[in-house]
Order: C-alpha cells, then structure tokens, then sequence
C-alpha cells in the first residue's frame, strides 16, 4: 500500500524517483506525486491522479531539476484518488513536503485542533493533517525540523512510514516508520529510501531496514543518522541484500503475473534447495530442527494469515495434521487479532505472508507472542516486518512478486509447509520412512511436473476465450483441492471481476447448488486420489442440472474426463502434493480470462500488494 522513494546525492533526483515509484506501482497506483528541492531552493511539487506513467506526462516543460527529491505512489485510504489527496503534501507556509504510507487514526481530532488555530486543507486525507501538524509544532516552538517531526509523531496514533523535505535544508530528508516498511539504501556519495529495496538494488546492496518509531535523517547524501522519538541515537544495523534485477523485470513476458506464474518451477527448485538433498530422500528446515525442542512440546499449531496465504494455511493444516498428529488451527490474521484468541506457551504459531508486511498478519503475531506463543514465520520478502517479529522462521525464496495477484509465493508458501510438516514428523516419529521417501521424492519431481502442466498454457488461452461471458464461476475441491478452489475463485475474481465462490464439493447440495444452470461454468479439481468418487458424483449433480463443467483431471482418466465439458490434464503425484500442480492451471485460466476482457492483470481496480493498514 503506497509506494515511497527518496534520493539524496549528486544526480539528478528526479530519473532515480520515477523509476523507483514504477518498481513500487504494485503497491498502490491511484495517484502518483513528487516533491523536488532545485539548485534555487525552490521546492516543486507535481502529483496527478493515475499511474505513474501519468505523473510522467504531467510534469513534461516543468522544472523537475534538483538533488534530492521524495516521491509517491498512492493506494487510497482517506479521500478519493484525485490529483489534491495525491502526496506529496504541502504545509501551509509550502516550505515542507511530506510522503506517508499508512493511517493516522486520530488524524480527526489533530485536523480538529489544527483548524480551531486557522490552518485549512485542501485534501481530505490524514497525511496532509501530520504535515501541517510538524509545521504548527515546528514554527509556533521555534524547532528544527527533526525536533518537529519527533514530537509530531508523539501525537500521532496509528501506522507511518513517511519521508519529509524542506526548502530551506536541502541537504537532508528526514524519514520515520511505525507499522509500515522503510528502508535506507547506502550508496557511494547517495542515500535512498524506498518502502521495500526493489527501488535501492541497482544503485547500492547495503540496506538498513528502520525498525518502529526510528527516524533516519538522510544528511548530504552521505551521512545517515538514526535516532528515536526521543532523539536518543541508535546504531544503523546494515544490511546487504541480494536481488536479482531481472526478477524486477517483465524478461518478455505481456504481464509479472504470466512470468510469475511461468518462474514456478525455478522457484519451487530454489525453495527446496538446500533444503530437500538432490537424491530426493531427505528433507530438513533448519529453522524446525534449530527449535525443534518447543515445535516437539507444542500441544496445538495456529497458522495466521490473509487471503491467498490464508489459503496455503488451509493446505498447511492438512499436511500437519496427516504427518504430524498435532492439531493444526487456520485463522483469518484480521479476526484473530480482534477476538481475545485463548493463546499459551504451549503453542506454535505459524504465520504465513508473502510481504511480510501485511497489517494484520503482523498485528496477530504480536498478540501471540505477548501471549507467550512461539512465532514461526513462513515469508518471502527479505528483511521484511514479519520475519523480524518472529522467533523462528522459513523464507519461501521465490524472489520478488510484483504482479499484485499472487501465485509463485502461493506454491513457494506450499513447498515450506510441507518441508515444515515432514521435518517435524520425521523428529516426531510419526511418519514411516517409507511415507516419508514417497512424499520427499515426489516433492524433488514437482519442478518437472509443473512444466508439463505449463506446457498447457496456449490450450488454456484457447479455452479462456469461451467463459468471458460467464459473470460468475464456481470451484470446486475436496481434501487438499478444496483449498486450491478457493484460491482459482480469488485468483479469478480479483483480475478478471467475475464473482467467483470456491466450495467443498460435498456442500454444493446444502445450498450453491441453487446457482447452477446452463451459464454457470462450474471448475472441478478432480484428480484421481481418495476422494475421487465423491467428486464425480459431485459433477453428476452438475451435469444434472445443465452447469458447464471444466474438470482438471490426471492425464488418462477415462471416468470424469468423459462427462464433463472441458477437461484440463495434469501430471498425476501423490495427494498431498496434488496443490502444487493443480493450482497452476487455475492461476493460468484466471490470466486468460482477464487479458481476453482486457483487464489490468498486474494492477487490477482497487487492489495493492503490501496490505500494510487493516
Ligand atoms: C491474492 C493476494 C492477497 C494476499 C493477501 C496477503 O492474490 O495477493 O490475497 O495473499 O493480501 O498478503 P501477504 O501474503 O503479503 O500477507
């Protein structure tokens, strides 16, 4: 949710600003501004409502010189997206600029006050309230800017992360962060600053990652400070961060979601490395085997998490469950949080986010540690929140995912799960090696068998065209699939905007089989496994009553594949497993689906990637 750049050094500020926000756009992209301090001390602001592409266009024959400069680009939280709530925000007088990512909840009652000493706005959002709140501070107690902006900031409740320039001192930007990402990068004679590091890596690999309530003053391009809310000054720990930029790249591809979902056989092999031995009979996570003390003892395991990560948790449950005989409890982070969970030290729980940064994720997180739980994180981003609020935890390492859909983290946060599970039970005992070379072996082939399931992405194309009719789907799963059809039914609902329901197949008669006629496409995942009787009586019903239904079979099936519309065949592997290839063809149907109807796969309507407020 918002993106945040800053540059401060000898070239030009502006190039350096607007490629960052274009790296950051997954994370926002309703508005786009930026604030630049030129060689005459003249600070320009120039923001529009749109993509960053439009702030581009907008600010062709303006005065975009200068050394030092903050941008933007927004997800709306307070106010519509308009050009006057794009940041950056002015002060009163014009002479600060400030960038803010995240929610001043007591931004009414600030306003409030600011007004009754005759300040006025001219955006409705809360971040224009903390500028004029740092001015007000700043001018009627005769502050530097720092001082200003520290004791703003103790005023203020809710979420940050904001940078901050001055006319009159264009020698430093002053940044600061509670509950929302910051990161510094160091470069030679140049500082940066940027929501996460996708935006520092080409020019620098030394990071530092602000922790809550710290402020970094970023001083001449050279000199970087960090202090608290009460000035008391804290030791940057530097960091340095490996990422590849072509993962930050299309590489040839029409959309990140299509390269992300065509990377995950790569990314299935990088998460397992190291991990699962090149033989495919051994699996350890370090991180179980480093704690394997309290993950032994623990009586329960809780997985919080949000959305498609919610999802992987539901798979997650199961494969514990199976392999661990530990019952396993999924919860939405968001009503976790809120509901006075009965948590103790005799749980682990597991928290699963592709960010790290997601809100209410790390918000769950701190209550059951307060509570005494032991944390386990399962997260992608590097460096990011979550993983440094946990005790203990595995990165699923499938590299930066910028198409705001997600799909290769989905797989990557799947593959840790079960290498969690299997590393566990083999401590416990619970599993017999035998069991144990089946599942590890079959996981080694999984890369493999995801590119034969890729090979099907022209027929999909094809298929695709038919249902761009359809205004609404159906999914359908049970066991391991049920999960998986939740998630093809948000995959597809969020970038194509057809209303899309996943169900257990068994409960279509309690009620959404009221839905079905002959324009409602139905999705069945109906591998040959356990269940699989169940579901073919579960398509009958379908079939029945007219319903379309686009069945993703193992390849030979000869019972389903006959009576259903469509079919999708797939690689077969064992149950548990089955996750990790039927949800490709899934992500791929949704892409299809989308780009016919001309939807913006990478950057649908009123979505962003890093859900950084609740
Ligand atoms: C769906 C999607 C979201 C995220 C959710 C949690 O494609 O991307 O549902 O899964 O916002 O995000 P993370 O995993 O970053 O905590």
């Amino acid at each position: 949710m918002c993106g945040i750049v800053g540059y401060i050094g000898s070239k030009p500020a502006y190039p350096i600003l607007v490629k960052g926000l274009k790296r950051l756009e997954y994370r926002g992209y309703d508005s786009a501004g930026v604030a630049l301090i030129d060689d005459n001390q003249q600070l320009n602001v120039y923001k529009t409502k749109g993509k960053v592409s439009e702030l581009e266009n907008f600010v062709i024959q303006k005065n975009i010189s200068g050394n030092i400069g903050i941008a933007h680009t927004r997800w709306a939280t307070h106010g519509e997206p308009c050009s006057e709530n794009a940041h950056p925000h002015f002060s009163s007088s014009e002479s600060l600029a400030l960038i803010h990512n995240g929610i001043i909840e007591n931004y009414a009652v600030l306003k409030e006050k600011l007004q009754a000493k005759g300040y006025v706005f001219k955006s409705s959002t809360d971040t224009e309230v903390l500028v004029q709140l740092i001015e007000y501070i700043k001018i009627t107690n005769n502050l530097d800017l720092l001082t200003a902006v520290q004791l703003a900031l103790q005023e203020v409740i809710g979420a940050y992360a904001i940078a901050v320039i001055e006319k009159n001192h264009p020698e430093q930007i002053i940044a600061a962060r509670k509950s929302s990402p910051l990161v510094v990068g160091i470069g030679d004679g140049e500082l940066f600053l940027a929501s996460d590091a996708t935006p520092i890596v080409e020019y620098t690999d030394k990071v530092v990652y602000l922790n809550d309530e710290e402020i970094a003053v970023l001083s001449n391009g050279t000199e970087l400070k960090v202090v608290n809310l009460h000035n008391a000054e804290i030791t940057p720990d530097v960091k340095t961060v490996v990422m590849n930029l072509g993962q930050l790249e299309k590489g040839g591809y029409s959309h990140f979601m299509l390269k992300e979902i065509f990377e995950q056989p790569d990314c299935i092999h990088d998460c397992m490395r190291g991990r699962v031995n090149v033989e495919g009979t051994n699996v350890a996570l370090s991180a179980v085997i480093d704690h394997k003390e309290v993950m032994l003892r623990a009586k329960r395991f809780i997985i919080v998490a949000c959305g498609t990560s919610w999802h992987a948790a539901l798979i997650g449950k199961q494969l514990i469950e199976n392999f661990c005989r530990i019952p396993v409890e999924v919860e939405y982070a968001s009503e976790f949080r809120y509901r006075n969970p009965v948590i103790n030290n005799e749980d682990v729980v597991i928290a699963i986010s592709q960010s790290g940064e997601t809100a209410d994720t790390l918000a769950a997180v701190e209550l059951a540690k307060s509570k005494g739980a032991f944390i386990y994180g399962i997260c992608n981003a590097i460096g990011s929140s979550i993983p440094r609020a946990t005790n203990t935890g595995s990165y699923i390492h499938v590299g930066p995912e910028i198409g705001v859909a997600s799909t290769k983290a989905f797989t990557g946060q799947v593959t840790v799960l079960t290498m969690l599970a299997l590393t566990l039970a083999k401590e416990k005992g619970t599993i017999n090696q035998e069991d144990f070379l089946e599942v590890v072996g079959e996981l080694n082939s999984i890369p493999e068998k995801m590119k034969e399931v890729l090979l099907l992405n022209d027929k999909i194309a094809e298929l695709s065209k038919i249902f761009t009719y359809a205004h609404n789907f159906i999914y359908l799963g049970r066991g391991y699939s049920y999960p998986v059809a939740l998630e093809g039914a948000l995959k597809l609902k969020e970038i194509s905007y057809i209303h899309a329901e996943g169900y257990p197949a068994a409960e279509m008669k309690h009620g959404p089989i009221a839905l079905v006629d002959a324009e409602m496409p139905v999705v069945v995942i109906a591998t040959h496994n356990a269940l699989y009787e169940k579901v073919l009586s579960n398509i009958q019903e379908i079939k029945a009553r007219k319903g379309k239904v686009i069945a993703v079979v193992n390849k030979g099936d000869t019972i389903i594949s006959k009576i259903a519309d469509i079919c999708i065949e797939l690689p077969s592997t064992i149950e548990c497993l089955d996750p990790l290839i039927t949800t490709v063809p899934l992500q791929m149907l949704a892409y299809h689906i989308a780009v016919c109807k001309g939807m913006d796969v990478d950057q649908p309507r009123n979505l962003a990637k890093s859900v950084t407020v609740e």
